[in-house]
């Protein structure tokens, strides 16, 4: 499915692609079982918009939702964990596309507590401003690391935080390790080409097409209700040949949320 951007056609070359990559839809929205990770039915779910310029003029919006079984594999609780990203569909900067580059979200959720407030999207309220800048530099200096290597990647972002999970980083401002956590799973949302200026994005999810589902073992839903959900965005260059970088050429923007329970009983999913 091809768009071509409509009144700036005559400007520059760019066009869209919404994409589905490969998403299955459930056929409804109204019911999810816990253990179909295709599609969520949330127990809570939480939005922030956010900036996400150049490349997207408008804010972003950056979804998270998480249900809950009693039971889980074995005996414990365990909660599922989906996000998404929502946009207007025809907010590109155009003149924003000046290298092959793949845009990716990350969320992170597990060990870390807090009420988001402030600025970096919330984030600075948690652990203030200077750990959100030592997680920027961090991410843009390995990313850079990543892109300038000449070893072949597919997703920036994906590969540094496979890099940090085992390997943590020094974030001298920050308390408890951001990167203590099983997983954090990541989508890639946006391919820019030059000198086509082709941009394709992946087409907004929702709870009956979420990007990424995952389960938290032995996590109640209270206690991920008091979790704090950190949602990592990057603008990174794609693997090839491109112009020379230097580690603020690498876009990442810090979101943070958390989506608070409603009453008991609202849902049974058992
Ligand atoms: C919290 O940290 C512990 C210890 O590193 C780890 O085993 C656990 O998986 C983490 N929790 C989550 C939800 O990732
Ligand atoms: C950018 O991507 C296009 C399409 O994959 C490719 O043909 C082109 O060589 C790439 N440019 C660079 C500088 O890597």
């Amino acid at each position: 499915m091809m768009t071509l951007y409509p009144g700036l056609g005559c400007l520059t070359q760019l066009w869209i692609i919404f994409v589905a990559l490969g998403l299955v839809q459930c056929g409804s929205a109204q019911f999810c079982s816990f253990w179909n990770s295709g599609c969520i039915d949330p127990l809570a779910q939480a939005a922030v918009s956010f900036q996400f310029e150049p490349l997207f003029a408008d804010p972003i919006t950056l979804f998270y939702a998480f249900d809950s079984s009693l039971h889980g594999k074995g005996e414990g609780p365990m909660t599922k964990t989906a996000f998404w990203l929502g946009y207007k569909d025809h907010n590109i900067n155009p003149y924003a596309v000046d290298m092959n580059r793949t845009s990716e979200i990350a969320l992170r959720v597990g060990n870390l507590t807090g009420t988001p407030s402030g600025s970096n999207n919330g984030c600075d309220g948690i652990w203030g401003p200077h750990c959100s800048q030592d997680i920027q530099t961090a991410l843009q200096n390995i990313i850079f690391k990543i892109a300038t290597s000449g070893d072949y990647y597919t997703q920036p972002l994906a590969t540094a935080l496979d890099q940090f999970i085992v390997d943590q980083p020094e974030l001298p401002s920050c308390g408890a390790s951001v990167f203590d956590v099983a997983a954090i799973p990541v989508q890639d949302f946006a391919y820019e080409q030059v000198p086509s200026e082709e941009v394709t994005i992946m087409k907004g999810g929702a709870g009956y097409h979420p990007w990424q589902v995952w389960y938290i073992d032995q996590m109640t839903d209270i206690q991920q209700a008091s979790q704090v959900a950190v949602g990592i965005a990057s603008r990174a260059p794609t693997f090839g040949d491109q112009p020379p970088l230097t580690p603020n050429d690498i876009q990442i923007e810090l979101v943070c949320l958390q989506a608070p329970q409603g009453p008991s009983g609202l849902k049974d999913n058992d």
